[in-house]
């Protein structure tokens, strides 16, 4: 087995542990794909009433993407283009996970995950700018959005390694994430949109 088919195989299998469907189904005995917007993200965990879980879901998103490109970078040390691919298997994992038919989450925060191991200071200046707009909005998925519109800025700047690779990787991970919140375009559009918070869903 290669060390690339091994890093990015490893990176789809970590990416694509659904832990808010496991930990809502384990502890409160639901089908968060079947409440609120039907995610299975922090989120919609915490719509959904369990702001523990929330806690632990967005950790565990998080930190899974975050091992998953550590493990790529101590199996080929140096090598940038291995990691941003572990990066990408690994947010595809989330977004299309074998075990749930390949019907996964949005991205968000296992993107956070793979930006603070491939650059966290791009992850935190675009974590800065979800903040923002967060506070601003009280709209997850806005945030979301023009944090990952953001993020290519950043990396493309603190990143001095541009192959084609690099590149791609820097945009098709945000282009995925804006692709998932097709739905939440729709809503914010039309405003009805679930602010966070909010005791009003829209699925
Ligand atoms: O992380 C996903 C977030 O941006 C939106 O989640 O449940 O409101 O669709 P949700």
């Amino acid at each position: 087995m290669t060390p690339w088919f091994l890093s990015i195989s490893l990176a789809y299998l970590l990416g694509s542990i659904p832990f808010g469907y496991v930990l809502v189904k384990t502890f409160r005995k639901q089908d968060i794909r079947a409440t609120g917007s039907g995610n299975i993200g922090a989120t919609n965990v915490a719509r959904s009433g369990a702001k523990g879980l929330a806690i632990a879901t967005l950790l565990l998103d998080l930190g899974k993407a975050f091992v998953a490109v550590k493990i790529a970078q101590h199996i080929l040390p140096g090598n940038y283009d291995l990691a941003v691919l572990a990066a990408v298997a690994a947010i595809l994992g989330h977004v299309f996970p074998v075990w749930l038919r390949f019907r996964g989450g949005k991205g968000v925060a296992s993107a956070l995950g793979v930006f603070l191991a491939l650059t966290w200071p791009s992850a935190l200046a675009t974590l800065a700018v979800f903040v923002v707009i967060f506070l601003l909005t009280r709209y997850v998925s806005l945030a979301s959005i023009i944090a990952a519109a953001a993020f290519p800025l950043f990396a493309l700047h603190f990143v001095p390694l541009r192959t084609p690779i690099v590149i791609a990787g820097f945009l098709f991970i945000p282009l995925l994430i804006i692709v998932k919140h097709h739905q939440n375009i729709r809503r914010l559009l039309t405003g009805t949109e679930n602010r966070f918070g909010s005791s009003k869903v829209s699925a």
